[in-house]
C-alpha cells in the first residue's frame, strides 16, 4: 500500500535540542534544557502550551556510557524519569512522539548486525535506561515512533563523536589507537535527520533502525578517515572489547540493519561529510 504523505502543517519540538543531534536536526522548535527541562513536568507544560506541539522528538539524554555506569542514578534520572515525564505530557496531549534510541539496547555478541526483529537485552548502564525509554514510550504512546541508530557523525561545531575525534588528532599529526574488535554502523547525522522527517511525514509509528549501511570497527573507520584527508599520522588496531579495567560493559557488535528501510553505504555519507570540512 503507498505511504499516505500527511498534509497538514506539524508543528515538532525538539528536546535536547543543544546536544549533537538535536542541534542538528534542520527543522521544528530545538529546545535547550533552559527551555525544557525533561525533569521538569512543569517546565514541559509549559513548552507545550507555549509551542502546541504536534510531533516531539525526544533527544535529552545522558549518553556517555561511563558517566552512565559510575553513577546510574543519574542516567536513570535523565533517561528514564526524563522519558517518562515527556512521553506522559505526549499521552495527555496527544502529541506524536518520536524517541531516538541506541544500538546499545542489543547485548552484542551476535556475529551479524541487529535488525528491528532482534531482542534487546542491554548489557550496559546505558543501554538499560535507553531500553526502559522505549518501553515506557511505547506504552505510553501506542502510535509512537522509536528510532535507533548508533555512531552517529556530521556535526562539524563539536568534538563529540569518534569520527570529529579521529580528524582533530590525525589533522595535529598525533597516532591513533583504534579497537578491531567492536563493530558499528557509523552514521551521518544529515542522512538520519532526513530519514526521521519522511518516517515522521509518513505517521510512521513502531520501531525503525536508521544507520547508513555497512559494518565496520573503529580501526577501519578511523583508516578511512586518515586515507580520505591523506593524513600521515599512523592509526593502529588494538582491543577494545576485553581491556582490563573497562568498566563499561559493551559487546562487540553494535551495527545496526534494518528490515524497512535502506539508507546509503556509511563510505559515501563519510565522504560527503569530510568535504564540508
Ligand atoms: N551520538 C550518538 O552516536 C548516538 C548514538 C545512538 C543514539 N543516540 C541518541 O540520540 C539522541 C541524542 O544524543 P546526542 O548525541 O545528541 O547526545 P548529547 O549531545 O549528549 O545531547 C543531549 C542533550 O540533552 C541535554 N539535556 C541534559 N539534561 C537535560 C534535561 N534535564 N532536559 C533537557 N535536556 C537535557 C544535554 O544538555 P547538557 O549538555 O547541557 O547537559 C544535551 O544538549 C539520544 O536519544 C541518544 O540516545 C545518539
Amino acid at each position: 500500500m503507498p505511504k499516505v504523505m500527511k498534509k497538514s502543517r506539524q508543528v515538532i519540538l525538539v528536546t535536547g535540542g543543544e546536544g549533537n543531534l538535536g542541534s542538528q536536526i534542520s527543522f521544528g522548535q530545538k529546545l535547550g534544557k533552559d527551555k525544557l527541562d525533561v525533569l521538569d513536568p512543569k517546565s514541559i507544560s509549559q513548552a507545550f502550551d507555549y509551542y502546541k506541539p504536534s510531533v516531539l522528538i525526544h533527544c535529552a539524554v545522558l549518553i556517555d556510557m561511563g558517566i552512565c555506569e559510575s553513577y546510574p542514578e543519574r542516567a536513570f534520572e535523565l533517561n528514564v524519569i526524563g522519558t517518562f515525564n515527556v512521553a506522559k505530557a505526549c499521552r495527555e496531549k496527544g502529541v506524536k512522539m518520536v524517541y531516538i534510541s541506541s544500538c546499545s539496547v542489543f547485548k552484542g555478541d551476535k556475529s551479524t548486525p541487529y535488525s528491528e526483529s532482534d531482542t534487546p537485552e542491554p548489557i550496559s548502564v546505558h543501554g538499560q535506561t535507553k531500553r526502559i525509554g522505549e518501553i515506557i514510550t511505547s506504552t505510553l504512546n501506542p502510535n509512537s515512533l522509536i528510532v535507533r541508530t548508533g555512531w552517529l557523525f556530521g556535526n562539524r561545531h563539536t568534538s563529540k563523536g569518534f569520527v570529529n575525534y579521529c580528524i582533530k588528532r590525525l589533522k595535529s599529526h598525533q597516532d591513533i589507537e583504534a579497537g578491531e574488535d567492536r563493530l558499528g554502523s557509523p552514521t551521518y547525522i544529515r542522512d538520519f535527520v532526513e530519514e526521521v522527517k519522511k518516517l515522521i511525514d509518513e505517521d510512521a509509528s513502531g520501531i525503525f533502525h536508521v544507520v547508513n549501511t555497512g559494518c565496520i570497527s573503529y580501526f577501519e573507520l578511523a583508516q578511512n578517515i586518515k586515507r580520505m584527508k591523506s593524513f600521515s599520522a599512523e592509526v593502529r588496531p588494538v582491543k577494545v572489547v576485553l581491556v582490563q579495567g573497562n568498566k563499561v560493559k559493551r559487546g562487540k557488535m553494535e551495527a545496526l540493519t534494518s528490515d524497512k528501510i535502506t539508507l546509503r553505504p556509511w563510505q559515501e555519507a563519510l565522504e560527503e561529510y569530510i568535504k564540508t570540512l
